[in-house]
């Protein structure tokens, strides 16, 4: 079959990886498929592609904010008139239903809306001098070049939510695509140099994490990283970049509970639990794959809860009957098989799923069955440790104080969601529950792009006051040396 090659994208110019070598890109509802093959970089690539950066950041910083802010604006049209052709290439190389596929698109559309706003937003504050005929003000300055590392589960959703606010605050980019999914980043980087923007400003390398994303880690040139991915890659990140006093934005892991009390609409906690257990085949850092019911409803909730999974209908995320699409990969197929047997073997109860599919419309791909555990306890390991599959654990309790300290007692701290009518115990879930983000009666998906997004603990530490620095301006127009502390001081 034929199928594209693609290439790096290296001040402007497409260039193939030195090595010669490409990674192909496969469909993982049908394997046959393959999406494309792109470049297998090294540290020689990341080198190129931070010299380009480099270059191009000299005359990007100087470009007023409103005006780089227009090409992010321009992008997010761009966007909009490809959004159904960037959803179908993106089920084709991550999996998720087309529905979400457009989502994802969505939000990359969102964010430069957004963002574009806010290149006449980047205030500074203004403050009295303690001198005479002195002015004081702090202004927002880009950093530099910054290195993006991108995951496969919202391929271009976050790639935008970093390359949009580090161009509008005037830097420039090097981004290493998830190998998974790469070609979302190329059409969201089209439509940014079809918007018009300059060579070297945004750089593709791809390649594995170790080839690729360390080199850009480590390289002296890059001034800050952003990394989403899991908390294991983002403590060496964090250890790497330390070497070179980097900052680091990190956004991994999650152990996402949802709390359903007695009170609850029972229905709609079961809506939701569903979409935030399987949407995106329990791929996001946000999917719940804890959910904590009051022992009053935790009969009726399993016993609807599990029939209706069982219902979800499974295959590929093109046919636009399937609810759930395959796992990006047999890496993360194992993950999912390996998290069955330790739960089987803490005494969790298999209430329904935990097999492979390899029959009829999943025998091409990477499919496993949405899965739910119940019986289990707080201490177990499935309740503790992260999965990114469709594989749930219900956890029964009597009171919301023990609720509230189940959900704590993780290592992660991204979202969390509490079902109740009763407001009172709402405003006290938002104040204590450790994490990111709190719903109340709404699942532990679907963060909206304006609001900050990031967590606790393990999950890491949360755009624009990442990727600018505030700069302290004095302008002295009193004609003479005046000293601080010294001259005005009795
Ligand atoms: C993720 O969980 O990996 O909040 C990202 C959501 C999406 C982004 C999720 N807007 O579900």
């Amino acid at each position: 079959m034929t199928f594209p090659t693609y290439r790096n994208l290296i001040n402007g110019h497409w260039t193939p990886a030195l090595s010669g070598k490409t990674i192909l890109n496969l469909n993982p509802a049908d394997h046959s498929d393959v999406v494309g093959a792109f470049p297998s970089s090294h540290a020689e690539g990341v080198a190129l592609a931070v010299d380009g950066a480099q270059e191009a950041f000299a005359a990007w910083r100087l470009v007023p904010a409103p005006k780089r802010a227009e090409i992010i604006l321009r992008a997010g049209n761009i966007l909009i008139q490809n959004k159904e052709k960037h959803a179908h290439d993106m089920t084709r190389e991550m999996g998720k239903v087309l529905a979400e596929t457009r989502g994802d698109v969505q939000e990359a559309i969102d964010e430069a809306f957004y963002v574009a706003g806010e290149g006449r937003r980047l205030f500074g504050q203004t403050t009295p001098s303690e001198l005479q005929n002195k002015f004081a003000m702090s202004i927002r300055m880009p950093v530099g070049v910054v290195g993006l590392i991108t995951p496969w589960n919202f391929p271009m959703a976050i790639a935008s939510w970093k390359l949009f606010p580090a161009l509008v605050c005037g830097n420039t980019c090097v981004i290493k695509p998830a190998s998974d999914t790469p070609l979302s980043t190329y059409n969201l980087v089209q439509a940014l140099i079809d918007a018009g923007l300059p060579d070297g400003v945004v750089n593709i390398v791809c390649g594995s994490g170790p080839a690729v994303g360390t080199p850009l880690v480590e390289h002296p040139g890059v001034r800050a990283i952003s990394f989403t991915g899991s908390s294991a890659v983002g403590s060496q990140v964090a250890q790497r970049a330390a070497a070179t006093f980097k900052p680091v934005s990190l956004e991994m892991g999650g152990k996402n509970a949802q709390i359903v009390l007695d009170d609850a609409n029972l229905d709609l906690a079961i809506d939701g639990a569903l979409w935030g257990a399987f949407g995106t085949t329990g791929q996001r850092c946000t999917a719940t794959s804890r959910i904590l019911l009051q022992k009053g409803i935790a009969a009726h909730f399993t016993a609807e809860f599990v029939a209706r999974a069982r219902k979800l209908k499974v295959g590929n995320g093109l046919d636009p009957s399937v609810q759930v699409g395959p796992l990006v990969n047999a890496a993360q197929l194992e993950i999912s098989q390996k998290y069955v047997q330790v739960a089987l073997e803490e005494g969790a109860r298999l209430l329904t799923g935990g097999m492979v599919l390899q029959d009829g419309p999943c025998a091409h791909g990477t499919f496993f069955e949405p899965t739910v555990f119940g019986g289990v306890t707080p201490d177990m390991r499935i309740a503790r440790e992260e999965v990114f599959g469709p594989v749930v654990s219900l956890i029964e309790f009597d009171t919301f104080e023990q609720a509230i300290a189940i959900a704590n007692d993780i290592d992660y701290g991204l979202s969390t969601a509490l079902y109740t009518r009763n407001v009172n115990l709402a405003f006290t879930a938002m104040r204590d529950l450790e994490a990111g983000i709190t719903y109340i009666n709404g699942p532990t998906i679907g963060a909206e792009v304006h609001l900050p997004f990031g967590g606790v603990k393990h999950t890491g530490n949360g755009a624009i006051d990442f990727f600018s620095t505030w700069k302290a301006v004095y302008v002295d127009y009193s004609d003479k040396l005046q000293r601080a502390q010294i001259d005005n001081a009795d």
